[in-house]
């Protein structure tokens, strides 16, 4: 169902309380090392400081668990956007309260205002009728922009759009209209690439995906489980065991649909989950019993990266390997440079994947990028998200 954006609504001189996902990684010094999601706002920002509302902003950082506590403060946020924008981007103390009332009051039109962290307040993950309605009474209108977040039911991604007119912003647009059209609508051949240590993780995606695809090929921690079903031994690496039954039904269901499910011919194991510790590359049927597998191996490499070369609509969700170790990102690096040389339809589905095609280099070679992990997988499980269902449609 296709929802009201920003466009349908009059903003001009309005209050605009904009629901971000400003969740951004943090290092030890409170410098911002990732502003993607800071910059993934800037459309909708801006076309509201356009338009001549008073744009007041909010979002979550980190699990701060209802307290106010300093390593939460979006204030590295509003600095980070106050330079990207060109303007001051003013803070609140509290997301709710006079003091935040007084600030939203003085709003000029095109000013932007930022809540400070929404899960100070437990209300905001409990989706406390009283907390999202105070929200909802500082504004005119919601707009939800927070697709990475738009999986959590809570007063600022749901409660809130049961008390005044709710639409989706730019991002949340954008993210589900690729996103959407690539499952229900794809371009083929239509491959996806799962990856990420447990196949428990992914059940709902394999699943869904299962009967939309052509090609579905598994890297990751979770291609032991698929190639133990398979009666293969895999050493020390990771086992899901219970999951084994679960395997099977996969595989079958594919064969049954016709549908390629690749996996491995070949992966690089390592005596320890250590970037030093030896290492080589064997054929899956040949996994030493002491040894874990930490990456595809280069012949798999080469076997996948030929099938996304030559697809028309590729999904890709989990890193191949143990990427955070160099020795073991080969894979993963691999299914990145083949995804930005396919000239079809390159869509990243967040989270770590995303964070590895970033760090390479390669983000602005995809089609997109989504800026959600935990929203993205729902997405394409098919499960209806919170934050986009509490929309209005667009036909009402
Ligand atoms: C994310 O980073 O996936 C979103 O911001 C959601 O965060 P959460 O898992 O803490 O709800």
């Amino acid at each position: 169902m296709r929802k009201k954006t920003v466009r349908d609504v009059d903003v001009k001189d309005r209050r605009v309380i904009v629901r971000c996902d400003f969740n951004v990684p943090l290092d030890d010094g409170g410098n911002i090392t990732d502003d993607t999601r800071i910059v993934a706002s800037l459309a909708t920002v801006n076309y509201l400081c356009e338009q001549g509302a008073r744009v007041i902003l909010m979002s979550h950082l980190g699990r701060p668990k209802g307290v106010f506590d300093k390593r939460f403060s979006l204030a590295p946020v509003a600095r980070r956007l106050g330079e990207l924008l060109g303007k001051e981007v003013s803070m609140t103390e509290d997301a709710v309260g006079e003091n935040t009332r007084n600030k939203v009051a003085g709003l000029r039109p095109g000013d932007v205002l930022l809540l400070e962290n929404l899960r100070f307040h437990r209300e905001e993950t409990e989706n406390a009728p009283d907390f999202a309605r105070e929200l909802a009474r500082m504004a005119d209108v919601y707009v939800n922009d927070a697709f990475g977040t738009a999986h959590r039911a809570h007063a600022s991604t749901a409660g809130i759009a049961g008390y005044i007119p709710a639409v989706a912003g730019f991002l949340v647009e954008k993210e589900l209209q690729v996103m959407g059209e690539a499952v229900t609508n794809p371009k083929r051949p239509f491959t996806a690439i799962l990856g990420g240590a447990k196949v428990s993780d992914k059940i709902g995606v394999i699943s869904s995906l299962i009967d939309r695809v052509d090609n579905l090929l598994i890297g990751g921690g979770m291609m032991f489980t698929f190639l133990k079903a398979k009666n293969l031994d895999i050493g020390k690496s990771l086992l899901e065991e219970d999951k084994i039954p679960l395997a099977v039904e996969l595989m079958d269901r594919a064969e049954a649909k016709g549908i390629k499910f690749v996996l491995p011919v070949d992966v690089v194991v390592a005596e320890a989950l250590d970037n030093q510790a030896p290492h080589h590359t064997t054929a899956v049927d040949n996994i030493p019993p002491e040894y874990i597998g930490v990456d595809i191996g280069g012949e798999t490499s080469g076997i996948f990266s030929d099938i996304i070369r030559k697809s028309s609509t590729v999904i890709w969700n989990g890193p191949m390997g143990v990427f955070e170790m160099p020795n073991y990102a080969k894979g993963t690096e691999a299914i990145a440079r083949a995804m930005a040389e396919c000239t079809g339809t390159t869509i990243v589905g967040g989270g770590d994947s995303a964070a590895a095609v970033k760090q390479l280099g390669y983000s602005g070679s995809m089609t997109h990028v989504s800026t959600g992990g935990g929203a993205a997988l729902e997405f394409l499980e098919g499960k209806e998200l919170p934050g986009i269902a509490a929309l209005l449609d667009a036909d009402r």
